[in-house]
């Protein structure tokens, strides 16, 4: 694979459209789940310039934070708690519009507006949860749900 991203401007559906494929040619071939997950991360957070993403893993009863780009951020985070934790005990994935009305949200940056979770499933287990957050109130909302649960199903090679 390159080391060149195409990044791109147009619509966020566009923008997707664009790095998907992209994503999916980084982290063929390559077994290391670490240098997946950070070039993941790397790779949204060159197209979108979103405050944080990252991922956290479950280990045991808790959420262990993995590769991220953003601020440093919470490392454990227990289930249920959190949008996170919630994203991991729903098994589903949770679009907050205002991160100041969900009850529970953990602030790992003063500046979070918005966040979406998104849960990784194998074999009917969330095993990791992938993390967005923005500046901005209401960043995300159903284009990003679709095309990051894609995202994540594209990837199932990867994990353990
Ligand atoms: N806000 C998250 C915690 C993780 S940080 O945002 C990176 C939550 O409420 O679960």
């Amino acid at each position: 694979m390159a080391d060149n991203l195409l990044i791109i401007t147009g619509t966020k559906k566009e923008q997707y459209e664009i790095l998907l494929p992209q994503i999916k040619a980084l982290i063929t071939g390559e077994p290391d789940l670490i240098a997946n997950l950070a070039n993941i991360v790397a790779a949204l957070k060159e197209q979108f310039g979103w405050l944080w993403v990252g991922f956290y893993l479950v280990k045991k009863e808790e959420l262990v934070l993995a590769p991220f780009q953003g601020p440093v951020a919470c490392t454990r985070i227990k289930k249920g708690r959190g949008v996170c934790g919630k994203a991991w005990a729903d098994a589903q994935t949770i679009l907050v519009d205002d991160v100041e009305k969900f009850a529970g949200h953990i602030a790992c940056s003063s500046l979070s507006r918005s966040e979406i979770v998104v849960p990784v499933l194998k074999n009917n287990e969330v095993i990791a949860v992938l993390d967005v957050d923005s500046e901005l109130l209401s960043n995300f909302d159903e284009t990003d749900k679709i095309y990051l649960e894609k995202m994540l199903g594209n990837t199932m090679e990867i994990w353990y």
